[in-house]
């Protein structure tokens, strides 16, 4: 099981988007999905038409203190999402309650392991875990960080975005650290208009500071993407030939790409 969070500490640069897109098309190439809606704003779950003031079942039950009465194990809140014609995607939504978990978990004890423990005592079987984490370096961030084995930080490519991602990879360092197993950082740009020119030179840029920690897929600026959240639908299922649903669809084929070397590395 591949267990992946989508974190930058900065909001809109498409952690939501990336989310729901990398899913949806992993889901198309016939993996078992889970996407973790990890954001009190509860982007994720709007984004998949659920409505989250509705839900009653939440990740916010899953993180709650071991002996709180409404926690509940992580099969418990999964929902099996049909919108996309799928029968492998799934979701563990949020809702704006969860805006209180960071404080609830706050003076627990393993604070930080609550995601990991609630992933590793699963028992449904998953391929991919895509955590979708809020714009912050807080606890649930943590919690992601410790419960994944790799983290895609997505990127715009602005002028300054090189900045504040130095200081988000100095904290996964310290996670991986703490870990027993390694953390593997990919970045990927996103939302980038490749007209520009000084776009092109920021890329340009990016390249030479990650090297081949860059994804080659690089996902375009796309109003449709933008439409087919505001349906409720991944891309793919909105209009499957727009540059949106082909980029994630190389994204996905790039994160699969993958699994041959971790196959290898393990043998
Ligand atoms: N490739 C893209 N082209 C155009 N707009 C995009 C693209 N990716 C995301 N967006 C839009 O940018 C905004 C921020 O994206 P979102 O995924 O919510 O970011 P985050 O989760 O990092 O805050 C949203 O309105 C989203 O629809
Ligand atoms: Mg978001």
């Amino acid at each position: 099981m591949r267990i992946i969070s989508i974190a930058n500490q900065k909001g809109g640069v498409a952690k939501t988007t990336t989310t729901i897109n990398l899913g949806a098309s992993l889901a198309s190439m016939g993996r078992r999905v889970l996407l973790i809606d990890l954001d009190p704003q509860a982007h994720t779950t709007l984004g998949l038409s659920l409505e989250p003031d509705n839900l009653s079942k939440t990740i916010l039950n899953v993180l709650e203190p071991h002996r709180s009465k409404n926690k509940l194990k992580l099969e418990e809140v999964i929902i099996k999402l049909k919108a996309t014609g799928e029968d492998n995607l799934f979701l563990a939504p949020s809702n704006i309650d969860f805006a209180s978990a960071e404080y609830k978990l706050i003076d627990q004890i393993g604070r930080e392991d609550f995601l990991n423990v609630a992933i590793s005592e699963c028992e449904i079987p998953f391929d991919y875990v895509i955590i979708d984490c809020p714009p912050s370096l807080g606890i649930l961030t943590v919690n992601a960080l410790k419960a994944c084995n790799e983290v895609i930080i997505p990127m715009q490519p602005h002028y300054f975005a090189l900045r504040g991602i130095e200081e988000f990879i100095e904290t996964t360092e310290i996670v991986r650290k703490n870990l027993n197993h390694p953390l593997k950082i990919n970045i990927l740009i996103t939302i980038a208009d490749l007209r520009s020119n000084l776009a092109k030179e920021v890329i340009e840029e990016i390249k030479h500071y990650f090297g081949n920690k860059l994804f080659k897929t690089m996902i375009r600026k796309n109003i449709a993407l933008v439409e087919a959240s505001s349906q409720g639908v991944p891309a793919l299922y909105y209009d499957s030939k727009c540059h949106g649903a082909i980029d994630y669809y190389k994204l996905a084929e790039e994160v699969i790409s993958f699994e041959k070397e971790e196959i290898s590395a393990r043998i």
